[in-house]
């Protein structure tokens, strides 16, 4: 099976309009209706967004002003009061939904858990107390380093209620990850776990968390919170540590949640770019809340009967968007699931579905190859029935992915969203509407109402239908990321000054190529820097790099995602050793276990290849374009004349 192609991809042009029944039911249930909605929101986008806003959410105090938009600095709904936690919990409980399963959770070795949004709330309400006896003020940052358990995300909506900004870091990253990003921080507590399961193994949390912050090593970090998971024996320090079950025995649950300015900030989530360098991305209160809240809302057609689960870890955007705050904000019922396939229950997935007849199914193009390989008879095995929607993030899907997603798991009576967006712009950008939009197997169709995108050239001027070009997006929208973390020119930098304004419009670049086809559909192509996709996790080629150049036999590195099957890309690595090291197996096996204690086992390079040199143009720059080429073995394409020697490349093709 294959990654889309610009050829496959064009030939494509099968068309599934939305099945009657569900359209019938679906809260958006037409073209037409999408349209009206979609036409209202662009001629005044203000005035669209304040009215939802108003409906949707409880505010302590109004705004006084929908946007104020400064480029590239969006404040919405300035001076509005308001708290994400309260609108995921407390306003529940006024309501029958109070005793409604609000998180389900199905651990990894069998165990599994019920919180009602009162126990939700309740739980929440005494973390947040231990936050504060913890020291934890608002404004203060707050790691939480976990495993797929209720507890990450109750402790993010404690932050939350407080105030206090979290920053999420997935737990497959190793300590020295960590290190950094509670660094760039200067997170004051870390709530983490004693471990957590991964397949046949448990990951020791805690033991990562205690070598991030050896030697004082991140100084801001006054306390660390534990919980108790896989019971494994891990070190306590005295005044530092805290169990977790402990301080919530003697905890209150009344904490009222507090009011926050609508921009005060919610969160950040660090995710990699084009240079070594993770960047924090900020997200702020008010308009995440929203927008969060609306695209759940009518992208998965929320339901009061619905079981909705997505299989993303929380320590991503997504399951921070579309585990916790959106289905939480709107009563949903959200699903959590610790466990992956293994040899000795490949059909895991599909068992939790029947357990507890999940109705929405919201998972990877990568996870969706995974499945394929292992089989059709395991969901066939199973009685999926309950499925009415199936949604798929993070990477473009090819259209043979798609196809098996449609007819194997939704029994073709299924719609499935591809939605395309990015930690930075916090909720869907590109997306089908299920009960509306015609999907085609590999396109993300169409923007969501509120949103203006747009395939344009370097100079902001649209290209022609079906020509490739940058995406952007063209107006601001609520849940857009504010800065950068501590470095707003890299925000300009990164985002903005890609694309030459126009007159006074200023365009968001994604970092992703796409084009959009005569019916105006757009299909995203993959990124166009030096970013990469594996198994949908992102990974800056410059930050695996700056993991190998910190080994000492390494004098330089290149890195490439090459296309993986499964993956879809995997990370290849190029290295010249520095002159007293020879190249050996033992060597390739300790420089990729080398980058995953720099960063963390997705990282880990699938193949290196120790070449006498890389080839560069006479500037001196890395041509990766062309190493690209050959991590592939493909023909190197395209201009090679600024190549400063060319034998390079025919070594390096002979594996030299
Ligand atoms: O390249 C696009 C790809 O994932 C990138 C964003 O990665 P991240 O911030 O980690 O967020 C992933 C989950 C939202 C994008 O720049 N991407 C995400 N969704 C799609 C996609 N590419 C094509 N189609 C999608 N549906």
């Amino acid at each position: 099976m294959s990654q889309p192609t610009i050829e496959s991809i064009l030939q494509e042009n099968r068309l599934f309009p939305p099945p009657s029944d569900f359209a019938e039911n679906a809260m958006i249930g037409s073209m037409e209706k999408y349209k009206e909605i979609y036409d209202k929101a662009k001629a005044d986008p203000e005035g669209f967004w304040a009215e939802l806003a108003e409906s949707e959410l409880d505010w302590f105090e109004k705004w006084d002003r929908v946007l104020d938009w400064q480029p590239p600095h969006a404040k919405w709904f300035v001076n509005g009061k308001i708290n994400i936690s309260y609108n995921c919990l407390d306003r529940h409980l006024t309501t029958w939904r109070k005793n409604k399963a609000a998180l389900i959770w199905e651990g990894e070795p069998g165990d599994s858990r019920t919180l009602t949004y009162a126990q939700l709330h309740r739980e929440v309400c005494q973390m947040a107390n231990v936050f504060k006896q913890l020291g934890v003020k608002k404004g203060d940052i707050v790691g939480i380093y976990m495993p797929m358990i209720p507890e990450a995300a109750i402790a993010m909506l404690a932050c939350a209620r407080i105030g206090a900004p979290h920053s999420v870091i997935f737990g497959g990253f190793s300590a020295e990850a960590l290190r950094t990003r509670l660094v760039d921080a200067e997170a004051k507590l870390v709530v983490t776990a004693d471990g957590g399961f991964r397949k046949d193994k448990t990951i020791p949390l805690k033991a990562a968390v205690d070598e991030a912050l050896q030697d004082n090593h991140a100084p801001s970090v006054e306390n660390v919170l534990v919980v108790q998971r896989t019971q494994e024996k891990v070190q306590m320090e005295p005044g530092r540590d805290h169990w977790w079950h402990d301080l919530q025995a003697g905890a209150s649950a009344d904490c009222p949640a507090e009011p926050m300015d609508s921009e005060d900030m919610l969160f950040i989530l660090y995710t990699s770019g084009t240079t070594g360098k993770p960047k924090g991305v900020v997200h702020t209160t008010g308009g995440y809340n929203l927008y969060t809240h609306v695209t759940s809302k009518w992208t998965f057609d929320l339901k009061d009967t619905d079981v909705y689960w997505c299989t993303a870890d929380v320590g991503w955007i997504t399951g921070h968007s579309y585990i916790v705050y959106g289905p939480l904000s709107n009563g949903a019922t959200s699903l959590m699931y610790e466990g992956v396939p293994r040899p000795a229950n490949p059909g895991c997935l599909w068992d939790v579905v029947e357990k507890y007849g999940v109705t929405i199914f919201y998972t990877a193009p990568t996870a969706i190859r995974a499945f394929i390989k292992l089989g059709e008879h395991l969901p066939k095995a199973r009685d999926l029935s309950s499925l009415r929607l199936l949604g798929t993030v993070g990477e473009p899907i090819n259209p043979e992915a798609w196809m098996w997603y449609h007819k194997v798991i939704g029994g073709e009576r299924c719609p499935i969203i591809d939605t395309w967006w990015q930690t930075e712009t916090g909720g869907f950008m590109l997306t089908p509407l299920p009960g509306a939009t015609p999907t085609k197997p590999g396109s993300a169709t169409l923007p969501f109402p509120g949103i203006i995108t747009e395939v344009v050239d370097l100079e902001g001027k649209p290209v022609k239908a079906n020509s490739g070009g940058y995406l952007v997006v063209k107006h601001p929208w609520p849940s857009m990321m504010r800065t950068v973390y501590g470095d707003d020119d890299r925000f300009r930098r990164t985002y903005w000054e890609h694309i030459s304004p126009q007159g006074d419009q200023h365009f968001y670049f994604a970092g992703d190529g796409a084009r959009q086809d005569s019916d105006g559909y757009f299909w995203v192509m993959g990124r166009v820097d030096d970013v990469m996709n594996v198994s949908g996790h992102r990974l800056g080629t410059m930050e695996v790099e700056s993991a190998l150049v910190s080994h000492p036999a390494v004098a330089e590195a290149a890195v490439v995602g090459r296309p993986d099957e499964v993956k879809g890309e995997d990370v290849y690595a190029f290295i010249t050793l520095e002159g007293e090291y020879d190249a050996s197996e033992a060597l390739e096996n300790d420089l990729k276990q080398h980058v995953v204690k720099e960063i963390g086992a997705i990282a880990r390079p699938a193949a290196i290849q120790f070449t006498d040199s890389l080839p560069k143009t006479r500037s001196g720059k890395i041509m990766r374009r062309l190493l690209r080429n050959l991590a592939a073995g493909q023909e190197v394409a395209g201009d090679t004349s600024t190549l400063e020697d060319r034998s390079v490349l025919d070594k390096l093709r002979s594996g030299a």
